[in-house]
């Protein structure tokens, strides 16, 4: 049962205060370093593209921004600083439970100025949300967060309550389930390639490869406990529609779209499944160089193949941009 408030202001300003930032949650640090995030992703500047491309398709799809927003798991701000540029509403409240991420965040906006959004911070862990006010906020916004979040059906369902009609909870870089299990497979048959290439397997490459398979079959299984673990789920956009439905989102998703797709110059990011799968073993699974160069040589027909039978058609859907719009009461 929430208790019902008049404004946005009213409700930040009697949260509790930790650190200077509002407290909604305990305070969780992130499982990996998160001073190293922006490293592993060659990240050396604040990121615009991705918050303007969000609030593109607001607009496009007419969802009411009027009220504030809410973006949940920040990270070090890559989506935060293009969102807080560009969304026309007064509020918005950024938030992690990793308070390192959530003073990289706000470190990103030293010495900036015009911002349209009023930046409030906070403590908030996703499974927390039923501490927030029922119809607050237009605008819930994610990116790469969910599958982090053990409880998706209670999300989804808190999400709903939270949000006014019209508005729109808003989700990119999730990763989707057949085409991650698509890489897995094509990663399992590195071995035999290389066998017969005559390369025998190191045992830091099996080490990165086991990784990678695991995670994906971890995140696929729906039938184990995930509670301790950092990465959780893969999605796929009917199971995500089944359950908006159920609690009055509609869904829309766009395969293999980012946010910044939406935004000038108005590139597709995605260019093929090669491309994807190389990227992620290199640079999210920390593949070794050397063993990325016998890998783009061995799997070159295997690749090839998956990318011509999307030669004309987006996919295979590895992420996407899931928008759910909250239909008006
Ligand atoms: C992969 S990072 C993505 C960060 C950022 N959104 C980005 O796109 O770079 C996942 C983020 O989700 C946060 N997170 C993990 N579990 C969460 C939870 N249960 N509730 C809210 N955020 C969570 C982490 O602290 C981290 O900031």
């Amino acid at each position: 049962m929430s208790i019902v408030f008049d404004s946005f202001s009213d409700w930040i300003q009697q949260l509790p205060k930790w650190r200077g930032w509002l407290q909604l949650s305990p305070a969780r640090p992130y499982m990996h370093a998160e001073e190293a995030y922006d490293i592993q992703y060659g990240l050396t500047a604040p990121e615009v593209g991705e918050g303007q491309g969000l609030c593109a398709l607001l607009q496009t799809h007419r969802v009411d921004t009027t009220g504030p927003a809410l973006e949940i798991g920040c990270g070090s701000g890559y989506l935060t600083y293009g969102l807080a540029r560009h969304y026309p509403g007064p509020d918005l409240l950024i938030t992690d439970p990793s308070p390192a991420f959530l003073r990289l965040t706000q470190r990103q906006f030293d010495g900036a100025s015009d911002f349209a959004a009023c930046r409030h911070y906070a403590v908030l862990n996703a499974d927390d949300l039923h501490l927030l006010p029922t119809g607050m906020f237009s605008v819930i916004a994610l990116r790469s967060t969910l599958h982090h979040i053990l409880k998706v059906d209670d999300f989804i369902a808190a999400c709903a309550r939270i949000l006014r009609p019209s508005g729109a909870l808003i989700m990119g870089a999730e990763p989707c389930e057949s085409g991650y299990l698509l890489m897995a497979a094509v990663a399992q048959s590195i071995p035999n390639a290389l066998k017969a290439a005559g390369v025998d397997m190191l045992p830091a490459w099996t080490e990165r490869l086991n990784d990678f398979t695991d995670t994906v079959k971890f995140c696929c299984l729906r039938d184990i406990e995930k509670a301790t673990a950092e990465d959780k789920h893969f999605f796929s956009p009917h199971q995500l529609a089944g359950l908006g439905a159920a609690h009055g989102l509609q869904l829309q998703f766009f395969p293999t779209a980012s946010f910044r797709d939406f935004a000038p110059p108005y590139i597709h990011s995605f260019h093929c499944f090669s491309n994807s799968f190389l990227i992620y073993l290199q640079y999210c699974m920390s593949f070794p160089v050397d063993f990325m160069t016998l890998i783009r040589v061995h799997l070159k027909d295997q690749l090839r193949f998956i990318d011509e039978c999307h030669r004309s058609h987006p996919g295979p859907d590895i992420t996407g941009v899931f928008l759910f719009k909250k239909l008006p009461s």
